[in-house]
């Protein structure tokens, strides 16, 4: 049984409906049921201890509870404050043979809608383990865990305490005061947990792209695997799953009739590409900004207009940001766009946005319409919607990628865990992909339930090509 203190969710009453859309959910995923299946006897995952940082979804709940079926013990919590689904996280926590009185699951510390002091504690409770003071293993979605135990570790060996009033940003002023807390209570805290962690599974391109930082620098504290670039992740989860939870969100959120409107789709990569594709089934009009010509040209091979913010910023109807990159729409920007113009952003971070400079502009009213929802009115009278107040649109307001995409990604993360954990001194340092005939065997666990039948090659075919008849088909620069 889990002790009262050691978690903290939404509303535990709430784990039946949950439980039950679980249960649908794992229909719908069907390599983490067969991960489950090949690895019931061997528990690789025995001795694990994986922290998750990773949206509490539906989707999620089926990840954890395989990590949990292959031997793992698991803490979580969500990587942004609105993605928790709390029926979800409820359901999580009770477990499948608990009750609310008596919850059994996993310890999750996550609920829909946390303050950023509330999200940063969440994520200092699921690396505090009981009886062992930190995981062994973390699970990360964007790298905000893995970037709290490096910057411990880093401030702890420099001897210094982090200065909260130097932050850029109201975010990173409230992570610098958690740590600034933390070094004070325990200065050598981070330091000792970053030593027992094995390595660290990373989701998403955000987070992929800080992990290759810290290695080039040296200054990468454990191995980690970019699952991201698993071609059965970015080119299916990022493309295919923004596809389908891009125009959900934004209906769920204001219902506007997107065809016949104007919509611009900031970024083209994976999920730029996805979303130009969401909108432009709606029968919107899309327009695309890009800064590389490749993946301009990409867009243009597509059909899309390729523009400048600036040549569509007072005639576009909806804005939405792709980029993982910062500072893509200004709030002078948003001060020119047509009356009610829908913002929102569906890349990891929420600086791609200018809210800030919004909610710093004295006469700019802001209107909250419902949860997730937020009408800007400018001083000329006109004004502008703004979804999950800019951080990701499809998680914050709808519920993210579906189950079966998600199988996909998810069947990596737990492949890439089983071989950090049982492989560990295979791996320096840095940062590896998983080797492609992992990546083809993710797909190949989905094909069934898509009804595929999949041609065989003949042992001359395979010679006459150069690949195994069992694959890999592909060398790894193939780009698919
Ligand atoms: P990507 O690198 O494939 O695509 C980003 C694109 O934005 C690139 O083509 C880049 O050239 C372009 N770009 C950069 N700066 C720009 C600017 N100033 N103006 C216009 N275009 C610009 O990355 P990917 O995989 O598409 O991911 C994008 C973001 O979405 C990341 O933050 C990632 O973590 C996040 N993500 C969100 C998901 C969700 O469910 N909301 C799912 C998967 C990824």
């Amino acid at each position: 049984a889990l002790t009262a203190t050691d978690f903290k969710v939404a509303d535990l009453s709430l784990a039946e409906f949950g439980r039950k859309e679980i249960r649908l959910a794992e229909h719908e995923m069907p390599g983490l049921m067969q991960t489950r299946e090949e690895f019931a006897d061997a528990q690789p995952l025995k001795g694990a201890r994986i922290m998750g940082s990773l949206h509490m979804t539906i989707q999620t709940a089926v990840l954890i509870e395989t990590l949990v079926d292959l031997g793992a013990e698991v803490r979580w919590v969500s990587c942004n404050i609105f993605s928790t689904q709390d029926h979800a996280a409820a359901a999580v926590v009770v477990g499948r043979d608990g009750t609310p009185e008596d919850p059994r699951g996993v310890p999750v510390f996550a609920w829909k809608g946390e303050t950023l002091e509330e999200y940063w504690w969440c994520t200092e409770q699921a690396l505090n383990w009981p009886g062992h003071g930190g995981p062994n293993m973390i699970l990360d979605d964007g790298g905000d865990a893995t970037m709290l135990v490096h910057k411990g570790a880093e401030f702890e060996k420099a001897g210094a305490v982090p200065d909260p009033s130097t932050a850029e940003s109201e975010e990173f002023r409230v992570f610098l005061t958690l740590l600034q807390r933390s070094l004070q209570e325990d200065p050598q805290r981070w330091t000792n947990i970053a030593a027992d962690i094995k390595g660290v599974s990373e989701e998403t391109t955000t987070g992929v792209h800080r992990l290759y930082q810290l290695a080039e620098t040296g200054d990468l504290l454990f191995p980690a695997i970019n699952v991201n670039d698993s071609v059965t992740k970015s080119k299916f989860d990022n493309l295919y799953g923004c596809r389908h939870s891009l125009v959900d969100g934004i209906n769920r959120a204001v219902d506007v009739m997107l065809a016949g409107k104007t919509a611009v789709v900031c970024g083209f990569g994976d999920v730029g590409k996805g979303s130009a594709e969401s909108l432009r089934a709606q029968g919107a009009r899309v327009i695309v900004t890009e800064i590389d010509p490749i993946c301009a040209l990409q867009a243009s091979m597509q059909g899309y207009q390729v523009l400048t913010l600036e040549d569509v910023i007072e005639t576009a109807d909806v804005f939405i940001t792709t980029t993982g990159n910062k500072d893509i729409i200004k709030a002078a920007d948003m001060a020119r766009m047509k009356h009610q113009a829908i913002v929102g952003n569906i890349g990891h971070f929420d600086n791609e946005i200018d809210v800030a400079g919004l909610e710093a502009t004295p006469d700019i009213k802001k209107i909250n319409i419902k949860p997730q929802v937020d009408e800007y009115v400018f001083s000329d009278g006109h004004s502008v919607i703004l979804l999950s107040e800019g951080r990701l649109l499809n998680l914050g307001n709808a519920t993210g990628h579906p189950s079966f995409v998600m199988s996909n990604s998810f069947t990596n993360q737990t492949i890439a865990q089983i071989e950090l954990w049982t492989k560990n001194d295979e791996y320096d340092k840095k940062v590896y992909v998983l080797p492609k005939h992992l990546d083809e065997k993710v797909a190949r666990l989905h094909l069934d339930a898509v009804g595929v039948k999949l041609t065989e090659l003949t042992p001359d075919q395979a010679a006459y090509i150069g690949v195994p008849v069992n694959g890999p088909y592909k060398p790894d620069h193939y780009r698919y």
